[in-house]
């Protein structure tokens, strides 16, 4: 069983993947500073998959510890990295934060593994589009100035795999540009744990429909859309979660396009915030509490992706509709209500 290292494992995408590895037959091994996860979450997935997957808590950033886990763990095969922060109105207050998280982790790993073979997956988002010129978006669309430290780790850090993959011979790596991550595992035992006042969408509705909100605020309601709301494509983080086995496949069977590739993982669909939130109803039964609100600064008006490549070259398709993203996230609230966890 090839081993997989999943840094940031106990996170929202992370505990998804290891699940999904561990379904596919591979052996999950956790690296983790807890920095914005919990660890109860390794119970959680120990319910689902019946066994612990093994969990080293540090952070990525000290170059000590990363090379010395290097050094002990020589049968890892492919690496996940997830861990980074990701709040984009943080890291405009915060860029040093960002530069230094989410760049020290990832020159940490990519040295500790020189001259090694190595499989890498990386964590990369849509927001590397901007507001894109054409839709559905290509992977071959231009990237735009990023609108926030965050996006600007995602696009360098890009910058940087394709760079070192060129200039050496050991590193196989794939970028997925992450669309709208929502949704729960089936079991509702593990989704997303927002530490404080969530930022995306899909945990403030079920927040607020649980009651720990009062209402959701629908960030501007006069957009140049078909209902005024802006426009995303949502992706439930199970079909997220295959996407990152299917690019661990493909990089063990050697990728036809070379040692740096990157692929959209979306549906190729897109719905407005209040489509979202009538999904939302309609999967919950639940009427939400939401007021048509101002503008959110720097929000991207309309992104969908193509999904062409990921079909035929990754050999990966979403197959959860809106529906269920909905539905899991609602039971995941309901869990969460009756076993919290933090
Ligand atoms: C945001 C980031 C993106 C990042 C992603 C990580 C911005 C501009 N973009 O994506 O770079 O990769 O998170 O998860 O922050 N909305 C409301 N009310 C709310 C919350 C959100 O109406 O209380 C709307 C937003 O205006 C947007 C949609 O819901 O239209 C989705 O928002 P969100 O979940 O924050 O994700 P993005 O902004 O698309």
């Amino acid at each position: 069983m090839s081993k997989i290292l999943v840094t940031g494992g106990t996170g929202y995408i992370g505990s998804h993947t290891v699940v999904e590895l561990h379904n596919s037959g591979y052996t999950p091994v956790i690296v983790d500073n807890l920095s914005n996860s919990n660890i109860q979450i390794l119970n959680q997935i120990e319910k689902i998959i019946g066994v612990r997957p093994e969990f080293h808590q540090f952070d990525l950033c000290d170059e000590a510890q990363t090379k010395t886990f290097v050094q002990e763990n020589p049968d890892i095969t492919g690496i996940i990295h997830f861990a980074a922060s990701k709040a984009v109105g943080e890291s405009v207050e915060k860029p040093l934060k960002y530069y230094h998280n989410n760049f020290f982790s990832l020159i940490n790993l990519l040295n500790a593994y020189q001259g090694k073979p190595i499989n890498f997956v990386f964590s990369s988002s849509c927001t590397v589009y901007g507001e894109p010129d054409t839709l559905p978006v290509t992977e071959s669309a231009p990237v735009k100035k990023a609108a926030s430290p965050y996006g600007n780790t995602k696009q360098i850090a890009e910058e940087i795999l394709e760079e070192v993959a060129a200039a050496y011979g050991n590193y196989n790596t794939i970028a997925l540009r992450y669309f709208n991550p929502v949704g729960a595992h089936a079991s509702a035992l593990i989704g997303e744990l927002p530490l404080g006042v969530p930022q995306n969408l899909l945990p403030f509705i079920t927040q607020t429909a649980i009651g720990k909100r009062e209402k959701l605020t629908v960030f501007g309601g006069d957009y140049d859309t078909p209902d005024g709301s802006c426009i995303r494509d949502y992706i439930h983080v199970v079909d997220l979660a295959k996407a990152h086995v299917a690019a661990i496949r493909l990089l063990e069977k050697g990728n036809p396009n070379g040692k740096y590739d990157v692929f959209n993982v979306g549906t190729g669909n897109g719905y407005s915030v209040l489509e979202a939130i009538a999904a939302f109803e309609k999967a919950s039964g639940q009427k939400l509490n939401y007021v048509v609100g101002p503008r959110r600064d720097g929000d991207i008006i309309r992104v969908w992706g193509d999904v062409t490549k990921s079909t035929e070259q990754l050999g990966w398709k979403a197959e959860l509709g809106i529906d269920e993203m909905m539905a899991s996230a609602w039971a995941w609230e309901r869990y969460l209500q009756e076993n919290p966890i933090g």
